[in-house]
Parts: structure tokens; sequence; C-alpha cells
């Protein structure tokens, strides 16, 4: 069957429209290489987006070109959110979440809950690649990881050892009392850097605020990243240490394949950072590529299931106000898009912004589209 035969009937099955982006894919015969990814703190996603493109450049598969940029995620100790260094669980262990499709294959793979592994993009791909099944978790995730030779180490750094002791000092009865402080009944204190100086003398100020900021705003984090070669063939990943403080077990958006991540072939692919709870109400991954299957661009596709989010609050504001919640977006054409529920993080906040490398090897932010504005 030629291309243009085949072309037509999937237009016609697609109906009228599907037409406008349908036009966009046939003037674009060969896609251009693309690389997208959630910005993350440190220049992680510029990186991760330039790693992979290094890969597709190379010849490498697309799948290999997502992993290896986001193993420079999940092995930096900095980023909080993602592999080593990440945010533990309410009992301070570090569970970590990921998973991967690959198009051309059209699999699967994922794990959930994860302890002990710095990569598990790593892990993931694994499940996609050697064995039946979609999905590992927990224990029976890392007995598989030891399986083909990886060794369980000590997730936790020192900074974020600290922040979970300091979660564990937030955390008050109504009167103020917490167990992790040692003055008995003191009535709680302002939260002053020089006073949590006095309990962390080793730490700077700078670490301090941080660690004070994440004990008292949990955050959510996650990198996702989707690649397109060349030859139009495309992959995606997105890899997390999930929710900080969250209750062992629990699996967010990340390691679901069609809530923080999914792909088809025929379409493009999607994932999602933020707080994975209120995206898989809405099955956002999934809802973002099939919304580019019914002819929308990358971000109205992604404006359309943020629109789903903000309805699952009634669209009241105030309970929106914490929500932080990213799509990401690529399209099999080469467009793309990234966008947020908010325009920024906080009402100061820098604006919201995601990674992406074309084929000249650029690597850079770009300004994502956005449902709301804070005041
Ligand atoms: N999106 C990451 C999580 O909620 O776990």
């Amino acid at each position: 069957m030629s291309k243009d035969i085949s072309f037509s009937r999937r237009a016609v099955m697609m109906g009228a429209a599907a037409l406008p982006l349908a036009q966009r894919i046939s003037a674009q015969a060969s896609p251009k290489a693309t690389v997208i990814s959630s910005a993350n703190d440190f220049n992680g996603g510029i990186n991760c987006c330039a790693k992979a493109m290094e890969v597709i450049q190379a010849g490498g598969d697309t799948l290999d070109a997502v992993v290896a940029g986001v193993n420079l995620v999940e092995l930096d100790p900095r980023d909080s959110s993602v592999g080593y260094g990440g945010l533990p669980n309410e009992e301070g262990v570090v569970e970590l979440d990921c998973s991967c499709m690959h198009g051309p294959t059209r699999r699967g793979g994922a794990v959930g809950a994860l302890r002990g592994i710095k990569t598990p993009s790593k892990i993931a791909q694994l499940v996609l690649a050697e064995t039946e099944h979609m999905m590992l978790v927990g224990e029976g995730a890392l007995k598989f990881a030891k399986i083909y030779g990886y060794q369980e180490e000590d997730l936790l750094t020192d900074r974020s050892r600290l922040a979970f002791r300091m979660w564990k000092r937030e955390m008050r009865d109504r009167s103020g009392h917490t167990n992790w402080e040692s003055i008995t009944d003191a009535p709680p204190k302002p939260k002053k850097i020089a006073e949590l100086k006095k309990v962390f003398p080793q730490y700077d100020e700078e670490t301090l605020g941080w660690a004070y900021d994440v004990a008292v705003n949990p955050p959510h984090g996650t990198i996702n990243c989707i690649s397109l070669n060349g030859k139009g063939e495309m992959s995606a990943i997105t890899t997390t240490s999930g929710m900080a403080w969250k209750i062992p077990g629990r699996c967010g958006d990340s390691p679901i394949i069609g809530g923080g991540l999914w792909l088809d072939q025929d379409i493009g692919g999607a994932g999602s950072t933020g707080r994975g709870e209120e995206n898989l109400r809405v099955a956002g991954a999934h809802t973002v590529v099939e919304n580019m299957r019914h002819g929308m661009a990358p971000k109205d596709a992604i404006l359309d299931a943020l629109k789903r989010v903000s309805r699952n609050f009634d669209h009241d504001l105030e309970r929106l106000a914490p929500i932080d919640i990213h799509f990401y977006a690529l399209h099999k054409s080469g467009e793309y898009a990234g966008g947020s529920l908010w325009d920024r993080r906080t009402p100061k906040g820098a604006p919201a912004q995601f990674a992406v490398c074309t084929s000249d090897g650029r690597s850079r932010h770009e300004n994502s589209v956005f449902l709301l504005q804070r005041k």
C-alpha cells in the first residue's frame, strides 16, 4: 500500500475535523528530529534534550535517546524530584516511578515504587524489552533489577535527608507540638532561617530555605521527555521520585501508561509533570494524544486537557491555586508545545517553560501556553 493511499484512508477515518493537522503532516514528508522535555532545575531539561538529540544524531534509537537524556537528571543529586536525591516517602525511603514507550514496536514498560536503584528509566526499558509484562512494582521490580545486575544503593543525599528531617519537625498537632523538636510543649515558633540555623548549623541559608520550603509545600517534580527522529520514529519516557512525603507504595501518574505518558506512533506523544493525582483524573497524556488524533494542534490539545483538570474543581480558582500540573506534546509532524495550568508557580515566580532541542542541536527553554493567570 502506498503512503498516499494509507494517508487518505486515515484522513477519511479521522473525519473532516482532522484535516488541518493532516495537511500539516502531508506538507512535511520527512519530519525534523525534535526532542522536548519538562524544564527541570539546574538546566535538567536542556541537558536532557541535548543528550537525547546527540543519541538520535549518532543514529541511535529514539527510546535509547530519551533514556540517555533522563539518566542525566536521574543521576543528578541536585534534582530533588527525580532519581538519586529525590525526596523520600513519609518513612524517609526514596521510591521511584517510571514509564516508557517505544513507537516503532508499540511497546511499553513501567516500574512503580522502586527502591534502591538510581535509574528507574533503565529498569522500565528492561521491562519493555525483556518481558511480556507492562509494569513491575515494589519488591518485584527491585528483584527484577537485581537479576540484570543493578546494585541496591541508598538514594538519599545529605540534602534530601535534611529536607526529610525538616518535614518531620514541621508535622505538628493542633496545639503546635511535634515529637521531632527537643523543647517539650513549646509553642510554635516563627519559622525563621536564623532559628533553623541553630538546629541545623552545618547547612547554609539557601539550603535551609529550600528544605523548609519543600517540607511545608511538598513538591511533585518529575521529568518527561519525548523524541522524534528524521524517519518519523518516536519514543517517550516519564521518570520521577513522585510526591514528597507520600504514603509508602503511592504511585502517581508517571508510571501509569496513558496517565503520565502516552505515545501513538501514528500520531505523537504526550507526558505530564506536577500533581499526578489531578492528571490521572483526566488520563492526561492519553487525552492529549487523542486530541491531536482528532486534529488539534499540540497546544490546543494540552489546553483542552488542562480545562478538564479545571472542570474537576468546578473551575474554582481558589481550590485550583495550589495545583501544579504541566503537559508536553510532540506531534509526529514535529509540531510541539508545553502547557501549564498556571502561567507561573507563584504570583512572582518565573513563567512556566519547557525544554526543546531541534535538529540544529540547539537546546533551549520556550514558554509554555497556560490556562490560568495568577494575580
Ligand atoms: N507527577 C509525578 C507524581 O505526581 O508523582
